[in-house]
Formats: C-alpha cells, sequence, structure tokens
C-alpha cells in the first residue's frame, strides 16, 4: 500500500501520518522531517537546503525526488509507504509515477486533507515540535523550561524556525501556487480521497481509515 498524503503547511499531515500508518503497518516517510534532521546534523544535505526550509520555498527538485526514492528503496518500506509532504509539485509527481511505473509499483491513494487558511495560521502559529521523535503538540501560550518535554520520548520541544508568521505566509502562497495543483492531478487519475481536517485529531485519524479501507 503506497499512500499520499496532501495537505497545506498545517492541514495535520503529520499528526495524521503516525495513527494512519500504525493502522495499516506502514512506514512513514515526511520529506520536512528528513531535511530538518539534515540541517539538525550540518551534513552536505542539510547545507543545501537550510536556506530554502529558512524562506519557505520548496527545495528543488533534483534534491528531493533523489532523496524519496533512496528511502522507498530500502527494505522497512516493502510493505508501503505513507508520503508525507511529497510530492509538491506536478514535477515530484510525474518523477514518482515514472520511478513506480519503471518498479511496477503503484501509488494506491492521495488523502486529501481539508483545513481552512486561518485555521491553518493559528494551528502553526501554536505548534511546538520534540526534537527527537518530531512528534508535534499544540500549545496556547508561552512553556516554562520544566513543560518543554515531549510526552512521548521525553525530547526537548522546539518551536520551528518556519513557524513565524512571515514564513508561514509564504509557505501558504508556495503551497496555493506549486502544491494545489496536485489536487487535480490525482482526482483526474481516480487516486483522490478528500477528507474534512477539521475537528478533533482521532476522529480525523477514523475519517481517514474508513476512507481508505472503502477504497481499497
Ligand atoms: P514540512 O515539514 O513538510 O512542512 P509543511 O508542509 O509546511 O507541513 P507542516 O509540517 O507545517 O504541517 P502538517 O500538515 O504536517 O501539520 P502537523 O501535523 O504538524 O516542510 C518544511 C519545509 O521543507 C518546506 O517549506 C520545504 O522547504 C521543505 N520541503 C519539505 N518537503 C518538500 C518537498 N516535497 N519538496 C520540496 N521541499 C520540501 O500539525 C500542525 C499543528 O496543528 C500541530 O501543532 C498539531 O498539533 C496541530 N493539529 C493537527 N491536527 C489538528 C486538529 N485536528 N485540530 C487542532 N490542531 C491540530
Amino acid at each position: 500500500m503506497y499512500i499520499i498524503f496532501l495537505g497545506a503547511p498545517g492541514a495535520g499531515k503529520g499528526t495524521q501520518a503516525s495513527g494512519v500508518a500504525e493502522e495499516f503497518g506502514l512506514v512513514s516517510i515526511a520529506t520536512g522531517d528528513l531535511f530538518r534532521q539534515a540541517v539538525e546534523r550540518g551534513d552536505d544535505l542539510g547545507e543545501k537546503v537550510k536556506e530554502y526550509m529558512e524562506k519557505g520555498a520548496l527545495v528543488p527538485n533534483e534534491i528531493t525526488v533523489q532523496m524519496v526514492l533512496n528511502k522507498l528503496s530500502a527494505p522497512e518500506c516493502r510493505n508501503g509507504v505513507i508520503l508525507d509532504g511529497f510530492p509538491r509539485n506536478l514535477g515530484q509527481a510525474e518523477a514518482l509515477d515514472e520511478a513506480f511505473k519503471k518498479q511496477q509499483k503503484n501509488i494506491d491513494s492521495v488523502v486529501y486533507i481539508k483545513v481552512e487558511e486561518t485555521e491553518l495560521i493559528r494551528r502553526l502559529g501554536g505548534r511546538w515540535v520534540c526534537r527527537s521523535c518530531q512528534s508535534p503538540y499544540s500549545i496556547e501560550g508561552t512553556l516554562t523550561e520544566e513543560q518543554k518535554k515531549c510526552s512521548k520520548c521525553g525530547g526537548e520541544l522546539y518551536q520551528r524556525p518556519d513557524d513565524n508568521l512571515e514564513t508561514i505566509k509564504n509557505r501558504l502562497k508556495v503551497y496555493f501556487t506549486e502544491t494545489s495543483p496536485l489536487i487535480e492531478y490525482y482526482r483526474d487519475s481516480g487516486r483522490l480521497i478528500e477528507v474534512d481536517g477539521e475537528g478533533e485529531v482521532g476522529e480525523i485519524t477514523k475519517r481517514i481509515i474508513e476512507a481508505l479501507r472503502r477504497k481499497a
């Protein structure tokens, strides 16, 4: 089973990917997480992508596509994958379809998580993320040093440098111009599942799981 999670920044792709991956025994690959880890390590890849991420721009396709295809060829991905945040433009979608055609694999479903823009901005402004396991938290106001701890792994919680208002606005602009055309691309090929992404996290997980089961 190969599934894509599509949606604007803050739509809940990462939040939902973990629950859905667990339900179906899939591996979740989040391109944003992979890039952030490379920046933290300060390696070659991190050096190349840092500037794009800080501005909220897309990392060039030649870097992104190669990284994802390498990941997908790992043995743990054999039983299926959720791609969270990839593809992000038509070039990436076509490169993925082409690579899968050669490997006789298919993207089974594309889950498009729909959330209103004002809600996206509200969510991103209040997001804290675990530096170790990348789990996102939604918190209003500031946190004391004591409270900056992940309840899942004990890692340090931090606010992503691209979650400031100016960069959020640019990420949304990039999403609407470069990524949203993929909605039609996948609808036209009969692979799109639209899910209302507003409401309780657990309720949305149920909606996605039920929609995927109906399509299977
Ligand atoms: P990436 O990390 O993918 O960021 P993004 O797409 O902007 O998505 P987010 O992680 O912001 O949102 P999400 O939908 O995962 O929401 P989350 O679950 O965290 O990419 C970062 C950068 O990397 C890009 O700008 C680009 O530079 C580069 N990049 C990545 N992929 C690339 C690609 N393919 N090509 C080129 N460049 C690429 O939820 C958000 C918040 O809302 C959290 O606080 C969460 O707790 C909360 N929340 C979730 N669900 C709910 C709910 N139902 N109700 C209330 N709050 C909720």
